[in-house]
């Protein structure tokens, strides 16, 4: 079941506010400012972990992928990943995925339209989303998705990020393209990471940021495109794009499913 707890931050609703949204409560703010205080660049950070999501998903419509599935979601934010993809393909279909009750809330109530779905899932269980009726009525499991898993993976324990990995490589069809970040141990002074893990332990998501190396075997079973794992703002910037700003505690990356 999805849950929330107003009185708890939650992950959601804390990167709603460093990305200047209203979509949150006293407790989410009171949370990010502190963090602020240790982190400043934590605005930055947010934005550009934004920025990456969403020139991923342009990018991978530019290749032709006309379906989309954003695990971790978040919350509705302008523009939206709908948005963007339909500026290639106007009848492109997304299926935005999270396991926050009010995420899912929200996206149902502001985001949903004709093609566009918010269902509650987990990425801990990818085969119960990609076999979710919701799912497979709106989007065709036989042919390659766009699948965005962007600045949730540090969210899953170690316990559960091997079963998650193989369960979604499994699921989706050949030729399908992953975009991922995560936060990085290699790249963040010690001290961030230490404020960003007591503040993510406050909330519903506690926080495991990883090395360069445990990040890019998430990647097994895909072949990266260029740039390969980079900061978020190194990945393919374009000059007019939102959320430009530069951030290199996260690494980011974008790869095609390859035929076993
Ligand atoms: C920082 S936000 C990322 C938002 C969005 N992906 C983006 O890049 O703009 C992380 C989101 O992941 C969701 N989340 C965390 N753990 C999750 C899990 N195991 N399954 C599904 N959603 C999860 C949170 O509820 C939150 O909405």
């Amino acid at each position: 079941m999805a849950s929330t707890d107003a009185t708890i931050p939650s992950s959601a609703r804390i990167y709603d506010y460093l990305l200047g949204g209203h979509r949150n409560y006293a407790v989410d703010r009171e949370a990010a400012e502190l963090f602020l205080k240790a982190f400043p660049n934590a605005r930055q950070s947010a934005r550009a972990t934004r920025g990456f999501a969403l020139r991923a998903a342009r990018w991978m419509a530019e290749q032709g992928i006309t379906q989309f599935l954003d695990i971790g979601s978040g919350l509705p934010t302008e523009p939206n990943v709908h948005e963007v993809v339909r500026q290639v393909h106007p009848g492109a279909r997304i299926v935005y995925v999270d396991n926050d009750a009010i995420v899912i809330a929200e996206g149902q109530a502001l985001r949903d339209e004709p093609g566009v779905i918010t269902v509650e899932g987990d990425l801990r269980r990818p085969a119960d989303i990609l076999t979710n009726p919701n799912v497979t009525g709106l989007l065709d499991l036989s042919q390659p998705l766009g699948v965005l898993t962007v600045a949730i993976w540090h969210f899953m324990p170690d316990t559960a990020l091997e079963q998650a990995q193989t369960e979604l490589r499994k699921g989706l069809p050949p030729g399908s393209y992953l975009a991922l970040s995560h936060g990085c141990l290699d790249t963040t002074p010690a001290a961030t990471i230490r404020a960003a893990e007591a503040l993510y332990k406050q909330t519903t998501n506690p926080l495991t940021a990883r090395t360069r190396a445990q990040i890019a075997a998430l990647m097994d079973g895909y072949t990266l495109v260029e740039p390969g794992l980079v900061g978020l703002h190194e990945w393919r910037p374009r000059h007019g794009d939102p959320y430009p700003e530069q951030s290199g505690e996260a690494l980011a990356c974008v790869g095609i499913l390859r035929s076993t």
